[in-house]
């Protein structure tokens, strides 16, 4: 039996101009801003009925429960999410994800210590199955028989797989040829209908925002306020993993920069409702060839978005005109965190690192350790401060890339060739041999050595 407490009721308000609106739009009808979801009975009640202390203890029971609710890492957390009733919940018991010391990676990146909070290991292998788990349900519970998004392969994954659980069909799109094949095979597996578009993921974005406007299909994109509040529960989650003490610097890549923003509000109301009392700095991590919140915040101090045409070999956020860039430049500012890019080959390197630790992350995730090198090099990070990278997807989301950079082929051809040398020592090319007990032994030996 679920353990019961009062339930928590949501309002959607626009982040520009603050109206109220209903709750299934995604922009606000006024100024067109994104909206976020907010909860104006906290301040009178508290969250649920209970104070943070009883809370504290009553997440942490629930995980002892049998109740498919009470053990998924999202729906423990109710008390901050959205009302959905119990009957609509579609969950595949996400989150409860690791955190794990990278001791190696600590010491490569100039630290004492260092931890990683792995979002890949969520059941469709990223991050993206927290915030899928209450937007689908709020579809289904709203009625809706279709959901679709545009994505870079991990939101499709999750979309698929939520939506069949929850008998609902749904429609991907997603950029031809850019995204990883073990991607697509997800959501071909899940039963989504899956379209190829010649174009980009923010072309994928322009035409799915008008089939939406046509047909009655809910988008599950992150500009859905309702995947922004399944999001925040892995920073409620990271927290209460340390004993509800702060760390220093939470760094997260950024992509469509909704997760730096959805770690960001969580953060902002466990401080407001008392759970913590100083916030974490968050900095978000993009590649240099999809950097727009970079040259945002560089070029213009963040007065007016600067889109870029997008390239990088980490496609999960290969995105040049990012939908949350003020829910995250507010974040940003908030917390006091910084903006950092980073190389394909620094990526490439802070990836096989994090491989080298038994632990493994796919590309877009492992900008977050070649981040934290920049920020420890440039004095923002001190080498004694308590650092958690946050990991969004699986080691095997892209397999491609970890053979050809093994194989050493990954920056063949590219202008990145001869900068890519640096990456030979991290490199563990498969090795073919007869099957004889002697090469193998030999092998071993010369190994040792
Ligand atoms: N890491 C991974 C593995 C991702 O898949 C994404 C985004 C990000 C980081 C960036 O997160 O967009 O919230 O800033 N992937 C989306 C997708 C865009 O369609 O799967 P963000």
């Amino acid at each position: 039996m679920a353990i019961q407490t009062e339930k928590s009721v949501s309002q959607l308000r626009c982040i520009g101009c603050g109206e109220t609106a209903l709750a299934d739009r995604f922009r606000c009808e006024h100024c067109r801003d994104l909206l976020e979801i907010i909860y104006p009975g906290w301040a009178e009640r508290g969250l649920g009925g209970l104070n943070a202390a009883s809370l504290k203890q009553l997440w942490l029971d629930r995980r002892s429960s049998r109740d498919a609710a009470d053990q998924s890492g999202v729906w423990r957390f109710r008390e901050i999410l959205p009302e959905i009733s119990q009957q609509q919940v579609i969950t595949l018991r996400e989150g409860n994800t690791p955190l794990y010391a990278l001791p190696h990676c600590a010491q490569s990146a100039g630290m004492q210590q260092l931890f990683a909070k792995h979002q890949g290991m969520n059941p469709t292998g990223s991050f993206k199955d927290t915030g899928m788990t209450v937007a689908a349900s709020f579809a289904r519970q709203a009625g809706y028989r279709w959901v679709a998004c545009a994505s870079t392969g991990n939101t499709s994954a999750s979309m698929a797989a939520y939506a069949a659980r929850g008998g609902l069909h749904s429609l991907v799109l997603i950029p031809d040829g850019k995204i990883s094949w073990s991607k697509l095979s997800q959501s071909l597996d899940y039963g989504a209908i899956t379209c190829q578009l010649k174009t980009d993921f923010d072309g994928c974005v322009r035409v799915l925002n008008e089939v939406v406007e046509r047909m009655p299909v809910y988008l599950l994109n992150s500009v859905n306020p309702y995947r922004v509040e399944g999001q925040k529960t892995a920073a409620f989650e990271l927290l209460e993993q340390l004993a509800w003490e702060p760390p220093d610097h939470i760094i997260v890549p950024g992509g469509n920069l909704a997760n730096s923003s959805a770690i960001g509000k969580a953060l902002r109301e466990m401080k407001e409702l008392g759970f913590i009392s100083r916030l974490p700095k968050v900095s978000v991590i993009q590649a240099e060839g999809a950097n727009p919140l970079v040259r945002t915040i560089r070029e213009n101090g963040g007065e007016k978005l600067i889109p870029v045409q997008a390239d990088t070999m980490a496609t999960a956020i290969r995105i040049g005109n990012p939908a949350s860039w003020k829910k995250a430049l507010r974040v940003i500012r908030e917390t006091g965190g910084a903006v950092e890019q980073v190389s394909e080959v620094e990526i490439a390197m802070a990836k096989a690192e994090i491989g080298a630790e038994g632990i493994g992350c796919e590309p877009a995730s492992a900008v977050t350790l070649a981040g934290l090198k920049k920020l420890v090099k440039q004095g923002f990070v001190k080498p004694h401060e308590m650092v958690v990278l946050v990991l969004t997807g699986h080691a095997l989301k892209d397999a491609d890339f970890t053979l050809k950079f093994h194989r050493g082929d990954l920056f063949t051809g590219t202008p990145y060739e001869s900068e890519s040398k640096i990456l030979k020592p991290l490199q563990r090319s498969p090795l073919v041999l007869e099957p004889s007990v002697d090469a193998v032994v030999e092998l071993l030996r010369s190994a040792e050595n």
